[in-house]
């Protein structure tokens, strides 16, 4: 797959109310949603996803945030799509995320980021075809 990226709009923004207003966002700057479901990650789940912090101090704080609440997991589809679904999100830390980002506008701190986006396009498809089987991918 190319110009496909994925993300999660983790537990914080579900909880806050701004479901709605980030999805609503990320179409307007011209993303495609090619898959999208509202689904909770299990503690076995969320730690395969982040296998590669696993030996970071903060692993078992990030499996314990990410299951704690539904989450919205989501294909998307754009020209340059991970890049400029990275510029859109804004950086990891939202104190340092640009205004208008994301995460600027919606995280609280470095471990409640408000949004996951795939770093690259080798990881797009690796999380998307970990979230999703082909019959729920549309066109
Ligand atoms: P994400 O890009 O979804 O993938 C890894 C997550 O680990 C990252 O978002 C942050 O939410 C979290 N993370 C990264 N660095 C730290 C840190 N120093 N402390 C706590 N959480 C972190």
């Amino acid at each position: 797959m190319s110009n496909i990226t994925f993300t999660i709009l983790k537990p914080d923004s579900i909880r806050n109310g701004n479901t709605g207003a980030i999805l609503d966002k990320i179409v307007k700057s011209g993303f495609k949603i090619k898959a999208m479901k509202f689904t909770k990650m299990t503690d076995e789940k969320a730690s395969s996803f982040y296998s590669i912090h696993s030996e970071r101090p903060f692993f078992k704080d990030l499996v314990g945030y990410m299951t704690s609440g539904p989450i919205v997991a989501a294909i998307l589809e754009k020209e340059n799509a991970v890049n400029d679904f990275r510029e859109l999100i804004g950086s990891t830390n939202p104190e340092e995320a640009k205004e208008g980002t994301i995460r600027n506008m919606f995280a609280k701190s470095i471990s409640e980021n408000a949004i996951h986006g795939s770093d690259s396009d080798e990881n797009a498809k690796i999380e998307c075809e970990f979230h999703f089987s082909p019959d729920e991918i549309f066109n």
